[in-house]
């Protein structure tokens, strides 16, 4: 059984112990990070949330506690009085390196076994590991460092918030489904078998309804649930910082949202963001980038050679622009020294995001490489190379299809040359902030056939592209934004619809009839008969912001119990089967997976 820590308390941090306690008493406690034993002396490096203190035991120092200390090991957890002294061989690496310990007493409060994970460091460990056993990982001072971070992020967002009169509010969790357009996380009701609650995907609709209310200025940190395919910065649960504002317009939000981001990164990493941020329209960052969340950080960008190919006899090209596509290019300024494997290459990459192939000219030492040479005169091709400004040392990479394909394939590729020729990598401390504006109201789903809303069916059109609802949705822009750094959406949001004329014009545009309208938002637009203020807001997701001023690029490393790749978490095992009784309390039945394959 371990000692107690009757009649100790704890005087000091092991990490906040210096030059300027030497001669003090000490009350230190904490897990052993190290020990070594050099015969005489034994040292124990003493670990907490504050940092890592060396302490010392010796047969001169006392008696008991050296004899004590011979049978700690890795990760037990101390108390210890000691006195502070000068270290004979300071280490500079450790902020507490100039002094340590005299162990004066030991007491042992807790053994422990050997963890299955080292607690240090950048720990190289299987992720399965690390999340079946969280509660070690979290002891890493590189973990703790980052929720450190998170909540001074957090504060200073509320202490912002709260300065600028905006009120936290809380919303349901068990609530009806909101339209983001993820698959919901469901909860089935006892009271009403058969029937579901389903987790929020955001607090949309009641941030809105607060609006209604009178509330003005509403904000929240919050967690959302959305079952949709995890990549790496996405987990089914994560928290937004989401805010509404009534009164306002698209540059209220903008410039105070500029004002926050800058205070948070002044106040977590005292760095100084400058203000305003960058912008661009969605149709500039599409022709510029070919992504809505564009990494601004470095060139390469998207340029358009449809007009100098539009007459060849290159059938690729030619059938591309004939059906409403477009040809674009890419200068890869210096690349042309890249080998014809490593072009091969390229051309793999693009084609797994639709591009049917990549057409390339490579200028180097004087001479014009290219496959399509042989489809064009040499006037033509020369005339291919000025329009891209192509010169000796550059490789100019072309995809001719529908737009779609064009974007996405070149926007990807893009980011390939860069993460190959290093321009991305963590050592890029540059911070580019940048407001995508001008979104489309719409986007074309080819598996549903029909529009639907490219951020929800409450956005605002842009004043002048209200007639486009009914007669060119294709080129209707809405009065939405995102807040872009390094090429992640960190935030979205927009002005609602606060008019009813125009929402049910949006609803019809959408297939909506009025009565499956009133169906899945009835009390929305019951409430919005009662007076509605012009009101709109953002959302950002707070665990990104928190991976950039953590500098970690992996979500997990800033969500304390995060779930695995697979919506799972190897710890609790959740999600878990339930017994029988619980089943029938909710009149479920669980299909056999065969059944359900055949459903
Ligand atoms: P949106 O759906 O764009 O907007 O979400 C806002 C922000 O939340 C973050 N985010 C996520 N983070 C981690 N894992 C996920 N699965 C995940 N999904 C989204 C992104 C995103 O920018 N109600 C609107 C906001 C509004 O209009 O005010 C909304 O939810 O950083
Ligand atoms: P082919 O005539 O099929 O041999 O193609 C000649 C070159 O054009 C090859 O380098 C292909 O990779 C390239 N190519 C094929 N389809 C496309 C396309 N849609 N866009 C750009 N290049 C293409």
């Amino acid at each position: 059984m371990g000692e107690s820590i009757k009649g100790l308390k704890r005087t000091s941090g092991c990490g906040e112990i210096f030059e300027s306690n030497v001669g003090e008493k000490v009350t230190i406690m904490g897990w052993v990070q190290r020990r070594r034993d050099l015969g005489g002396l034994i040292f124990v490096d003493l670990r907490d949330r504050s940092g890592i203190v060396q302490v010392i035991f010796g047969e001169e120092i006392d008696k008991e506690a050296f004899k004590k200390a011979e049978s700690i090991r890795g990760e037990y957890v101390l108390a210890i009085e000691g006195e502070v002294t000068m270290r004979q061989s300071p280490n500079k690496d450790m902020p507490t390196g100039m002094i340590e310990v005299l162990g004066k007493s030991l007491r042992i409060v807790s053994e422990a076994e050997t963890p299955p994970i080292y607690i240090k460091e950048d720990l190289d460990a299987a992720e399965h590991i690390r999340l079946k056993h969280r509660y070690l990982d979290l002891r890493r001072p590189d973990m703790q460092r980052n929720f450190i971070i998170r909540h001074k992020a957090s504060k200073v967002v509320r202490d912002f918030l709260d300065e600028n009169g905006f009120l936290e509010v809380e919303t349901p969790m068990l609530t009806k489904s909101t339209p983001e357009g993820a698959r919901d996380y469901l909860v089935p009701s006892r009271n009403y078998p058969g029937s579901f609650y389903a987790l929020p995907q955001s607090p949309q609709l009641f941030k809105q309804l607060l609006m209604v209310s009178g509330f003005e200025k509403y904000f929240q940190i919050v967690k959302c649930f959305r079952d949709e395919d995890l990549r790496a910065n996405r987990q089914p649960e994560f928290t937004q910082i989401d805010m509404e504002m009534s009164f306002i317009d698209v540059e209220d939000i903008i410039g105070l949202n500029e004002k926050l981001l800058q205070r948070l990164w002044k106040e977590v990493l005292d760095i100084n963001v400058e203000i305003p941020f960058k912008r661009m329209t969605y149709k500039e960052v599409m022709d510029r980038y070919g992504s809505d969340k564009p990494d601004t950080r470095f060139g390469f960008e998207l340029q358009d050679i449809s007009s100098v190919v539009k007459d060849v006899e290159f059938k690729v090209f030619k059938d591309a622009i004939d059906n409403g596509g477009s040809v674009r290019a890419i200068n890869a300024k210096g690349c042309a020294s890249f080998g014809r494997k490593e072009i091969d290459k390229l051309g793999e990459f693009v084609k797994t995001f639709g591009a049917k192939g990549l057409a390339w000219i490579q200028l180097k030492e004087g001479e014009v490489k290219s496959p399509i040479a042989k489809f064009f005169t040499e006037e033509k091709l020369q005339e291919i190379i000025n329009s891209l400004g192509g010169e000796d040392g550059d490789l100019l990479l072309i995809v001719a299809d529908k737009a779609s394909v064009v974007y996405k394939s070149l926007g990807e590729l893009r980011l390939e040359l860069a993460r190959k020729l290093n321009l991305i990598g963590k050592d890029n401390k540059d911070l580019n902030f940048l407001w995508v504006t001008e979104f489309p109201l719409f986007e074309y789903d080819d598996e549903e056939e029909r529009y639907v809303a490219k951020h929800h069916p409450f956005t605002m059109p842009m004043e002048e592209d209200i007639e486009l609802l009914d007669t060119d949705r294709e080129n209707a822009r809405a009065k939405a934004y995102d807040i872009v750094l390094n090429g992640e959406e960190i935030g979205g949001g927009s002005i609602r619809i606060h008019d009813s004329a125009i929402q049910e014009k949006m609803f019809e545009a959408l297939g909506f009839t009025k009565e499956s309208a009133y169906e899945k938002f009835g009390f929305l637009l019951e409430a919005f008969k009662y007076g509605t203020p012009v009101h709109g807001g953002l959302a950002y997701g707070l665990d990104r912001l928190v991976m950039f001023l953590a500098g970690t690029d992996n979500i997990k490393d800033v969500i304390a119990f995060p779930k695995n790749q697979n919506a799972a978490d190897p710890m609790t095992n959740a999600p878990g089967e339930v017994d029988n009784k619980q089943l029938n309390e909710l009149a479920i039945d669980i299909l056999k997976a065969t059944e359900t394959e055949e459903n």
